[in-house]
């Protein structure tokens, strides 16, 4: 057969995301379809429930200076409140006017904040809205780019791991959200300060220069913050990985009564979270002291420096600074917002910097999908010169050459970590092979559309994949289109589980249970087989696929298989060897190597490696013995 090398075409999963954070965050915002509006109707909304606010507070320079005036008169000649007369109706006697216009003064306040709350939720709605649908669009991209990483990629890390920087995608959100929040308050801050300056200039401007100068004191601090919340990023993913790992092996801790350490050992982590919690905090707790009290400071100290240099102060200096207090406490406000969010970046960066590294292709052992369909195995699979090894681990397989021919049996043999299991995952590609070394019909394999290949193609592996849903689900995964339930019940009761299924009171639609605990683990290698034939491929590879079952059972269901994939290409990897008497090649392993090959009776003639096998598994037919010796 001849390698068309030349026609090699192979698509790589596009990406052209830089790994940086500012990388994914142009990639989330094009994933997200971030729209203009998106970003200006909730600040649009924001700044009308600033001027609101700005409205509200402004409202207090008329009251000040009836305050220091001792009457409303000079409203005559103002030309921001010229307007307050107006609304006191004129059979009104003088006292009782000033005192009808304070009331109005409040009213108007408070309709003011009113409004303010009132276009301020209504930003908020607009914006949830906004951030989860965001949540929705980039946990997927970030789910489904993992879902793209090779298989050693998921051998080589703890899924804890994997979940927790999934969930970090969302700290792009809180990220926009924080600024903008920043930007509100910011807007609000600056109202305020507007008024301040209206009721005293140098006050105000000491205030305003007083804010970078603070700024830069507590550079330290944020520098800090950010250290601290890389170790917290290492210890969140190290917390979801001990986490999943000791409830993903219940049994095994149950069996060796492990509760205990397996809780102290949480407990550990735990113990190094309260550390990083406790010290980000008190990193954190100390910025805005540091910060009001310099601001404080700074005002009383200009305020003295101003009475000092007048020699005396005025009521109406008292007055101002008493309104100016007023603004000063809600401003104050506002800056330790604005500073608590400046600060939530660099707590955000280092997990983003996290899932900026799922952007990156390096160590994902990407399986790249061809672009031809595969369409059917019409002659055969050669093997040429395979080698593979695992990242970390041993080279499992060297130099392999053979041919499986198309509607044939081949069987794979070996003893424990001879390599048969890693020889059928480059088959089905869960792992990548150097090019040219499996060939389809004369095609290198890795030219095949990864859909297309497995379209063709069922597996059942060595340890039984089943979801935590219903028998139905489990059986059609991967299908496309429903499939009628006689068909399912027909490909159980091939797989003998047809009693079985009538005695179970929900049917198709029972809970098989996390990884499928509730059944026996004869019950899920039938349940995968069964998954098999209703996949209907070309090419079924069965790694230790009945292991589990009885003699009994395993040569029914075999028959049943046998009827149902003739003239199907079935790779069999098996210990039991009497089930493989039949096949058609049979290919020996031994230590990565293929050492033999040809049919049951060419091997025990040979008298090699296969009859030794072959040899030992008779001997052992008087089964091996549990019982301690005496
Ligand atoms: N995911 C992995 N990462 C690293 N090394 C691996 C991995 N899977 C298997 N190996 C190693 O590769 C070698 C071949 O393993 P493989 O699973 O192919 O053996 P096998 O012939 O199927 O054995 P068995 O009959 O016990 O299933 C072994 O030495 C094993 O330790
Ligand atoms: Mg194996």
């Amino acid at each position: 057969m001849v390698t068309k090398r030349s026609d090699v075409r192979m698509i790589a999963p596009r990406n052209e995301i830089r790994a940086t954070p500012l990388g994914v965050l142009r990639h989330y915002w094009r994933v997200a379809d971030v729209k203009a509006w998106h970003l200006v109707l909730p600040i649009g909304l924001i700044l009308i429930a600033s001027s609101f606010e700005g409205a509200s507070f402004a409202l207090l320079i008329p009251l000040k200076d009836a305050v220091a005036e001792n009457s409303f008169d000079f409203l005559e000649q103002s030309r921001a409140f010229g307007w307050l007369p107006a609304l006191v109706p004129d059979r009104l006697d003088p006292s009782t006017r000033d005192a009808y216009l304070v009331l109005c003064i409040a009213v108007l306040i408070i309709l003011g904040r009113i409004g303010k709350l009132g276009f301020q939720y209504t930003a908020e709605l607009v914006e949830t809205a906004r951030n989860e649908r965001y949540r929705v669009c980039l946990g997927k991209e970030t789910f489904g780019r993992v879902l793209t990483f090779g298989r050693q990629y998921f051998d080589g890390q703890a899924i804890g791991r994997i979940d927790a920087e999934i969930g970090w995608s969302s700290s792009v959100i809180g990220l926009l959200t924080a600024a903008q929040e920043a930007f509100r308050y910011t807007v609000s801050l600056l109202v305020k300060v507007g008024v301040m300056m209206a009721i005293s200039v140098p006050l105000s401007v000491a205030f305003i220069v007083t804010l970078p100068f603070v700024q830069r004191l507590i550079a330290a601090v944020n520098r800090a913050v950010k250290r601290i919340s890389e170790e917290g990023v290492e210890v969140d993913r190290q917390l979801r990985a001990q986490t999943l790992d000791i409830l993903g092996t219940i049994p095994l801790v149950k069996a060796v009564s492990q509760e205990q350490t397996a809780s102290e050992m949480y407990e550990g982590v735990l113990r190094q979270a309260e550390r990083v919690a406790v010290r980000r905090h008190r990193a954190i707790g100390i910025r805005y002291p540091i910060e009001e009290i310099t601001i404080l400071l700074t005002m009383l100290l200009v305020q003295g420096v101003f009475i000092y240099a007048a020699g005396d102060f005025r009521p109406a200096d008292l007055a101002a600074f008493g309104a100016l207090l007023i603004i000063l406490q809600q401003a104050l406000q506002d800056y330790k917002v604005i500073s608590r969010l400046s600060l939530s970046f660099y707590e955000e960066l280092p997990r983003l910097e996290a899932v900026a590294g799922l952007f990156s292709d390096e160590g994902k052992f990407i399986v790249a999908s061809g672009d031809r369909t595969f369409g059917g195995l019409e002659h055969e699979i050669e093997v040429s010169h395979l080698n593979f090894r695992y990242v970390q681990g041993p080279e499992a397989l060297r130099d392999l050459n053979a041919t499986i021919a198309a509607g044939k049996v081949t069987a794979v043999v070996g003893s424990s970590g001879a390599g048969k299991t890693t020889f059928v995952d480059l088959l089905t590609r869960f792992y990548d092979c150097e090019p040219g070394t499996i060939l389809l019909d004369g095609t290198d394999i890795r030219e095949y559309s990864l859909p297309s290949l497995h379209s063709r193609m069922a597996i059942v592996s060595q340890d039984v994949w089943l979801l935590n849903r219903s028998l139905r689900d489990n059986l059609t995964f991967g299908l496309e289109g429903a499939v009628p339930d006689e068909e399912l019940v027909l490909a159980l009761s091939d797989v003998e589980l047809g009693d079985f299924l009538e005695d179970l009171p929900e049917g198709l639609d029972t809970e098989v249970g996390e990884r499928g605990v509730r059944l026996s683990g004869g019950q899920r290698q039938r349940i995968a087989l069964a998954r098999a034939l209703l996949r209907d491929p070309d090419i079924v590879i069965l790694d230790e696929a009945t292991s589990a079952l009885d003699s009994v059972i395993e040569r029914s269901v075999a028959d049943a298989m046998k009827r149902r994939l003739t003239g199907h290409t079935l790779i069999v990897i098996a210990h039991r060897l009497s089930t493989i008497r039949d096949a058609d090649l049979i290919l020996v392993f031994e230590g990565g190597r293929i050492v033999e090959r040809g049919t049951w009776e060419e091997l025990i003639e040979r008298g090699g490696a296969f009859y030794e096998l072959y040899r030992a598994q008779s001997e052992k037919d008087t089964p091996a013995s549990w019982h301690p010796a005496r």
